[in-house]
């Protein structure tokens, strides 16, 4: 039977059913278990990966379902800390299912790292001399890494740019590396640290910065998705989550807001393959801005029939090989369940989820509001905080909802109040 992501009523589960289950759908193995219940937290491993560790910071994992992507079922490991994203991006992506759900493109793992030259007395001249070096230049940077040119990779391209800067003009060098399944950050670092000398060599001029830059502006994902009119709640809702898009693409404190909500998928399907979060977070606020002015980075438009489209396009700079995803042993467990089988492939699945991620937040907004989902959540933590265990956390939070009165000070008094009357 073909893999289904939709699992009937998996919320209602308690937590050990569902970890059984998820064991049971994605083949997890016991140790594979072990490594999601923090049994074997790999202090060592931690103790390597940076300095003077001391501990692990824990961020629940929770599985989106429900996730049709380019015509495959996916079952989508996000850790985060912040209540309702994981069942809002759930919902959006059944809202999707109807017409398909998820269709994404991609542009392939480009790279940039620049090379800032000073002092070059002939910009324009010195950047046709670079031009005209740049298979001797691309010789000596693929050197550097033997095994992703074997694989297919490398550094393929050079450009030049001429910037105007506090400090007068400088020249700035692109080196251009597909970088295949790995993030690609060493790789692209390693390359431009080698050819600084040459580029001096032919500019005469002082090389000082050679880093990667965040703006992955050649490893772009696309996905698109037709949410069901129907299940969206009707026509007035297509109308307000079309109304609430132009609204953060006009503005730039809204738009922020909005490709924050966006970014709760992202960030937190990042983290839970150990990725460089902040890189990918850089690269989608810098990308938003990227035609003078922040705005959004999905679209929304009404089909013939009334549906709603929408897109979302950004780069994803994600490895699936190296750093810190290659030894983390819970990024493997989730890629694992993620059934990832390259870095392409997890931006699809990344992207995917930011927008279901949007979807649902402007399908809230343009609605109910968002403090309804939210304070559901928020009663039950206060109950459990507050001191209730068991079903009185239940019994604690579902009065507060219905008195409209979410405070610790109500939740200790119903306590009190429950545990008197019985
Ligand atoms: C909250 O984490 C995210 C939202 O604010 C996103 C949005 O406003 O679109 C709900």
């Amino acid at each position: 039977m073909e893999f289904s992501s939709r699992i009937q009523g998996f919320h209602k589960l308690s937590q050990s059913e569902k970890i059984d289950k998820i064991k049971e759908l994605c083949n997890l193995t016991d140790a594979d278990v072990e490594v999601l219940l923090v049994k074997n937290p790999a202090l060592d491993l931690f103790d390597r990966m940076i300095e003077n560790n001391i501990g692990v910071m824990q961020v629940p994992i929770g599985i989106a379902t429900n996730f049709r992507i380019d015509g495959k079922d996916r079952l989508v490991t996000m850790a985060v800390e912040e209540a309702s994203v994981v069942a809002a991006a759930s919902n959006a992506a059944k809202i999707a299912r109807p017409h398909g759900g998820f269709f994404t493109s991609t542009t392939g793992s480009y790279m940039i790292g620049q090379i800032q030259v000073l002092d070059v007395m002939t910009p324009e001249f010195a950047s046709q001399e670079i031009l005209a070096k740049k298979e001797e230049i691309l010789k000596l940077a693929n050197e550097q890494d033997p095994i992703l040119v074997k694989y297919g990779g490398g550094a393929i391209d050079l450009e030049t740019r001429i910037i105007g800067s506090a400090i007068g003009d400088m020249l700035v060098v692109h080196l251009i590396v597909n970088t295949l399944d790995a993030m690609g950050a060493n790789a692209v670092n390693t390359m431009a640290e080698a050819v600084a000398p040459k580029i001096e060599e032919i500019t005469g001029g002082t090389v000082r910065l050679r880093i990667l830059s965040n703006l992955a502006d050649r490893r772009i994902v696309r996905a698109r998705a037709v949410f069901d009119k129907e299940l969206l709640g009707g026509d007035d809702v297509v109308e307000g989550i079309i109304e609430a898009w132009a609204f953060a693409d006009a503005d730039p404190y809204r738009a922020a807001t909005h490709n924050k909500g966006i970014m709760n998928a992202i960030s937190a399907i990042t983290l839970a393959t150990a990725n460089d979060w902040r890189a990918i977070e850089a690269g989608a606020h810098a990308y938003a801005a990227r035609n003078g002015y922040y705005g959004s980075l999905t679209t929304y438009e009404i089909t013939e029939e009334g549906h709603l489209a929408g897109t979302i396009e950004l780069p994803l700079a994600l490895g699936t090989v190296g750093g810190a995803t290659k030894i983390h042993p819970t990024a493997q467990v989730n890629l694992k369940i993620m059934g990832v089988t390259g870095a392409q492939d997890l931006a699809s699945i990344v992207a995917s989820v930011g927008l279901a991620q949007n979807l649902a937040a402007l399908r809230a907004l343009a609605t109910e509001g968002i403090q309804r989902g939210h304070m559901k959540l928020h009663a039950r933590n206060l109950a459990a905080q507050a001191g209730a265990k068991g079903d009185e956390i239940d019994k604690v939070s579902r009065k507060m909802i219905e008195e409209g009165k979410i405070r610790m000070d109500r939740a200790i008094e119903i306590l009190e109040e429950l545990r008197k009357s019985t």
